[in-house]
């Protein structure tokens, strides 16, 4: 550029105002705006050279005048273009719209945690089915020909050899064909089904964890043990169990734990019913005829041993969150279910 700064006279600043609004109003990016600042407001483009210059009140009014237009000018074209306005239409700066975020329900919260608690005992996970034989549901597990759960009475049947699983059960007979002996120290979690009335307590499909642990030596001791860690685990560090002994099938002794009340501790409350304790499922020692069906080579009663358990995750998370109905767990209501995140 080759305006003189000299004298104020030399340059037209009418002009140059209209020339730099004009650079500023098309400036098309931050580095076109910048190149323009440099232009007609950066120290060395001839307005500031002027003002610098300046010595008498009348040049410096009408200059600094336009110094302010053009700031403007550029305050304009900054927000215009940080701002970004798009073709008028819409404020890309404004908040969006989150999406919902979904959480996992309580029962496979519960699930996990149940998992994540016998992994760190050094329990392996692995499935079962819910479609089941007669075989697996209730032969191999013990079951008399007059119990009950054969009856279509209380079980889902299919036809006359399957059955949709009445206890997770099923799936010792399962893992311990498949392992072919000893060690065994596996879980298993998933769905139940069973003809009940439904009301408050009952559902007729439900949760429960299996456990089964065989090896030499494993005792009664092993299963207090390992359920007392559990329910600690669970329903927290103070908690303590206590064992009444039950019956079933496949178990024997069969004994049913009941974990201290987390709530009031043992004393008495709503929760526990005013008697300190919880009923929490069925547990024994694994009835040596299961060994012999299975294969008593592989797994000779005179040597291996075992214990087992099953609870339902819906009554862990009745008690542990307080909550009043079985049935809201299967409700899908978002008011309910959204407070367990
Ligand atoms: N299967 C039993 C039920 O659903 C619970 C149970 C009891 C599981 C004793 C076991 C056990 O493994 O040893 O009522």
């Amino acid at each position: 550029m080759d305006r003189t700064p000299d004298t104020v006279a030399a340059v037209n600043w009418d002009e140059l105002e209209r020339e730099a609004v004009a650079a500023y109003e098309s400036a098309a990016s931050g580095d076109e705006l910048e190149e323009v600042h440099v232009r007609y407001l950066g120290r060395k483009a001839a307005l500031p050279q002027a003002l610098r210059g300046v010595r008498d009140r009348e040049s410096g009014m009408t200059l600094n005048a336009v110094r302010r237009r053009l700031e403007e000018a550029e305050e304009a074209a900054r927000a215009r273009l940080d701002g970004g306005t798009v073709a008028g239409d819409y404020d890309v700066t404004l908040p969006g719209d989150a999406p919902p975020r979904g959480h996992l329900h309580l029962i496979t919260q519960i699930r996990r945690e149940v998992e994540d608690v016998f992994l760190g005992l050094g329990y392996e996970v692995v499935d079962g089915r819910e479609v089941e034989t007669t075989h697996y549901n209730f032969d191999a597990l013990n079951f008399p020909d007059w119990h009950p759960a054969r009856s279509t009475g209380d079980s889902f049947f299919l036809d006359d050899t399957r059955v949709l699983r009445t206890e997770t059960s099923p799936s010792q007979i399962r893992t311990m064909e498949e392992r072919g002996g000893p060690p065994i120290y596996m879980i298993t979690t998933g769905r139940v089904y069973r003809r009940e009335n439904v009301d408050a307590t009952h559902t007729q499909t439900f949760h429960q964890v299996e456990g089964l642990a065989v090896d030499e030596g494993i005792t009664l001791a092993d299963l207090k043990g390992t359920l007392l860690a559990f329910m600690r685990a669970i329903f927290g560090p103070e908690r303590r169990v206590r064992f009444r002994t039950h019956y079933f099938p496949f178990t024997e002794p069969s004994i049913e734990p009941d974990v201290s009340c987390f709530l009031c501790d043992g004393v008495g409350c709503a929760v526990c019913k005013h008697s300190g304790w919880l009923e929490m499922g069925g547990s024994g020692m694994v009835d040596p005829a299961l060994f012999e069906f299975v294969d008593p080579e592989k797994y000779d009663p005179e040597k291996v041993s075992g214990f087992a358990f099953g609870l339902g995750l819906e009554r862990i998370a009745l008690l542990r969150h307080g909550l009043p109905d079985i049935r809201l767990l299967w409700g899908n209501d978002l008011r309910v279910l959204g407070q367990f995140r």
